[in-house]
């Protein structure tokens, strides 16, 4: 296993923590990842959830929020890894989300939830507010699914701001959270065709690159849990892997007890697909919160303004609400969250021993 250079940043273990919000990756979790030498990931989707004057200052809390945890898991990382932010391109704070990172001084940005098509132009213009050095700024990563979604994004960047990504991470049908892919496709996409499209987009990242004499490495995600997932994603071409789900089970985790107790409980059977309000179909853990929903749904009380196209008054439920409920252990009205190979989670343990165990 190589070292992951990105950008001029290096990261000695090619694992990415993948940010999971809300609340469940924040700088606990992110700090001990990068203090392994893997890169730590916060995720910024309404980061300030248990801030204490969050309600109806949601977005206030969150920016002062993405400070806080980047600063802080830089501290618990003691100068090892590396720590980015994920923040979904479907909020509708996403610009001020991306210009605190840069702020902050996150060593990577990674956008997912739709393809973030201004991004370096959204990084440039911050850079040039908060006076950041080029070493300063941070590399910047696209979530896609598809080779097409993969040359769309770095057509649209060099056509409109002459640079590429700086790292491509490829998230599969077996991810958790939101999911780049139709009802459809989840049930007929068989593994072995999806390691074709991973090494579709492998091939095409090196293809991108080299016209501009650059180098773009691609991060294999969803469903890798041992050892060998990660040596089966390497043999595909990727440079580097993102697990998450694995990472929820285990000591530095920010989610609470009952949440990531979730995960040791839950088997195959205990998953289910929903449809999110952001548009996209998600994988969750059945509980009494998705049958209620299924039964009718529950009326939104307050809308936390948090996604760009969420319409209160058609959407099923509140997904603020139910991942803050998740996070914060009130399972029965949260929704969890999972990828697909939770059910060989079978005890909480530390970072360190999944770092050791994943990397090789
Ligand atoms: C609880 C949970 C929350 C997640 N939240 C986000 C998120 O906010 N943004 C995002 O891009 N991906 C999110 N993801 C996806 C992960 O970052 C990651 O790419 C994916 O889950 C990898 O698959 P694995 O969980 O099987 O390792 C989430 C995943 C989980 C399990």
């Amino acid at each position: 296993m190589k070292e992951l250079k990105i950008r001029n940043r290096v990261a000695s273990i090619p694992i990415i923590q993948g940010g999971m919000g809300v609340g469940v990756s924040r700088s606990s979790l992110a700090g001990a990842v990068a203090k392994e030498g893997g890169i730590g990931v916060i995720s910024s989707a309404q980061i300030g959830y248990d801030e204490p004057d969050f309600e109806g200052n949601e977005q206030a809390c969150n920016l002062r929020a993405i400070d806080q945890h980047i600063a802080r898991a830089k501290e618990l990382a003691q100068g090892a890894g590396l720590v980015g932010v994920n923040i979904m391109t479907a909020l509708k704070h996403y610009k001020e989300h991306v210009r605190e990172a840069v702020k902050a001084k996150a060593d990577l940005i990674i956008c997912g939830a739709g393809l973030p098509a201004e991004l370096p132009g959204i990084v440039r213009e911050a850079a040039r507010e908060f006076d950041c050095r080029d070493g300063e700024l941070p590399a910047l990563a696209p979530i896609v699914s598809s080779e097409k979604a993969a040359r769309v994004i770095c057509k649209l960047w060099e056509k409109k701001y002459d640079c590429q990504p700086d790292l491509i991470i490829v998230e599969g049908p077996k991810a958790g959270g939101h999911l780049g892919f139709s009802r459809e496709q989840l049930e007929t996409l068989t593994p072995q065709a999806y390691d074709e499209e991973i090494r579709r987009i492998v091939a095409c990242a090196r293809e991108l690159g080299e016209r501009r004499g650059a180098h773009i490495p691609v991060v294999a995600a969803g469903g890798i849990f041992d050892r060998a997932d990660v040596e089966h994603a390497f043999s595909l071409g990727a440079e580097g892997v993102q697990v998450a789900s694995r990472f929820v089970a285990t000591d530095e985790c920010d989610a609470s007890e009952a949440f990531k107790q979730a995960y040791v409980w839950a088997d195959e059977e205990d998953l289910t697909i929903i449809k999110s309000p952001v548009g996209m179909p998600g994988r969750a853990i059945r509980n009494r919160f998705i049958e209620q929903m299924e039964a009718g749904g529950g009326r939104i009380e307050r809308c936390y303004r948090c996604l760009e196209h969420c319409d209160p008054k058609r959407a099923p439920y509140c997904i603020t609400k139910a991942l803050v409920n998740a996070v914060k252990g009130d399972l029965d009205h949260g929704l969890i969250f999972v990828g697909a190979n939770v059910g060989r989670i079978r005890e909480i343990t530390s970072v360190h021993k999944i770092m050791r165990e994943l990397a090789f």
